[in-house]
């Protein structure tokens, strides 16, 4: 079986759009697992850039079958819009199927959301507000419908009479407006006149797909450290974004997912709230955010912006099984005088090497860093490793030390073009 699965080792925004497109030539398939429109990836095609969400990065090649699994939530009218938007911008051939498995990201979720993160006030997660954790906890709470659900209108009916008492309880408990069972019907049924020809079982057809021996690539959304359940709890997303979810949320056997390319930016970010100890507090935070225009893609949030974090790299190797790394936005880098790498913490005064898996424990831990030359030279032209300047090198075998792990890619830019390869993975 010939499988990759991206999967993002920080808080997000790593830069896994471009090194799917990178991939999504060589792939037969592509498919996103898990997660929703709070996903954000950019990817520039034909030099013109573009934002995608919930729709898979290989839609861009018309030959690749782009799949999104089981394991999504999808709000039907964000996903028609961003459809419509790629057809205007004339990518109308392709393949796009949608699970009947995956879940309905209904309005009342974004309300939810955004009614929950207003009680939290001070404690709120900072979540995209796009109903990703609603629509996940109802999905949970068997409350949900399912994609495959828009093609049996009287099934869809009765699932509305059995849930939306249910949902506008709740609703009226924040005081917020309920909803009718006649207008959420018509919603989906307009919804499905564009959805439902790409209603499939998807676990079926990606079954076929890698016994045939297709390339599959799986593309990943959000985060290690934003898992439901190895993340910075609570302060995480609604889902798994690790690569070991990825069977489960296709319906495949383990070992179709063979290897596991870790992304990483030269760098950290994080949006939203939570603890970051690695994070910079002085002006070159703002520095690196508009060098590497660190602004949320779903939200515009500006990103906070820290320096490498070893222990939460290892961490996320352990739990994961990364093989490769690819390393981004190393160009970002040229601005600083030197770099840190945060190589542990400590904690209540006692030198650790490993993250504590206790919220409250990792919120008092203090960055231990060590620090490296930097290179000042415009790295953004080189295609080649031995071109780049010799700190660049030195802090890449750093990397590779600290995680024991190999840097297979390096980006020195957005373009697909601006790509050092060191292996072929795929
Ligand atoms: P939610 O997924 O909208 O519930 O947000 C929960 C947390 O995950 C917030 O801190 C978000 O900023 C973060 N998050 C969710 N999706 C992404 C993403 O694609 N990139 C970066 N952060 C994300």
């Amino acid at each position: 079986m010939a499988s990759l699965a991206i999967q993002g080792m920080q808080w997000g925004d790593e830069g896994k759009g471009k090194v799917t497109d990178f991939y999504a030539s060589k792939a037969q398939v592509v498919v996103r697992s898990q997660g929703g429109n709070n996903a954000g990836h950019t990817i520039v095609h034909h030099g013109k850039k573009f934002a995608l969400r919930l729709i898979p990065s290989g839609i861009f090649s018309p030959e690749v079958v782009n799949i999104l699994a089981d394991g999504t939530v999808i709000n039907p009218s964000a996903f028609i819009e961003e459809l419509e938007g790629l057809e205007k911008e004339g990518i109308a051939s392709y393949h796009l199927l949608v699970s009947s498995r995956a879940q309905v990201l209904m309005p009342y979720h974004i309300d939810l959301d955004h009614a929950s993160e207003l009680v939290l006030a001070k404690s709120k997660i900072g979540t995209t507000g796009r109903g990703i954790g609603p629509c996940y906890a109802d999905k949970a709470a068997r409350l949900n419908i399912r994609m495959g659900d828009l093609l049996e209108k009287e099934y869809l009916k009765e699932r509305l009479d059995e849930i939306l008492p249910l949902k506008n309880k709740e609703l009226a408990s924040y005081g917020l407006k309920t909803y009718t069972k006649e207008e959420l019907l018509d919603y989906l049924m307009k919804a499905s006149e564009k959805i439902a020809p790409l209603i499939t079982d998807t676990s079926s057809y990606l079954n076929k797909a890698l016994a045939e021996g297709k390339k599959v690539l799986f593309e990943g959304a959000q985060g290690a450290m934003l898992c439901l359940d190895h993340g910075t709890y609570p302060y995480v997303t609604s889902s798994s974004p690790l690569a070991s979810g990825i069977p489960l949320e296709c319906g495949i056997p383990n070992e179709a997912v063979k290897d596991v390319l870790g992304i990483m930016k030269a760098y950290t970010t994080r949006v939203g709230e939570g603890p970051f100890p690695s994070e910079i507090q002085s002006d070159l935070a703002q520095l690196i955010r508009d060098r590497g225009h660190e602004y949320g893609t779903v939200t515009k949030r500006p990103r906070r912006i820290g320096w490498l974090d070893a222990a939460q790299l290892k961490y996320v190797k352990m739990i994961s099984g990364v093989k490769y790394i690819a390393l981004m936005l190393l160009d970002v880098l040229s601005c600083t005088d030197e770099i840190k790498i945060c190589t542990g913490y400590l904690l209540d005064g006692k030198k650790i090497d490993y993250m504590p898996s206790s919220l409250a424990a990792y919120l008092r831990v203090k960055p231990v860093f060590e620090t490296m030359p930097s290179w000042k030279e415009d790295i953004s032209n080189i295609k080649n490793y031995a071109d780049l300047p010799l700190n660049a090198r030195n802090y890449i075998s750093r990397v590779e030390e600290l995680t024991n792990t190999q840097v297979v890619l390096i980006s020195v830019g957005p373009d697909k073009d601006q790509t050092i390869i060191r292996k072929d993975i795929f």
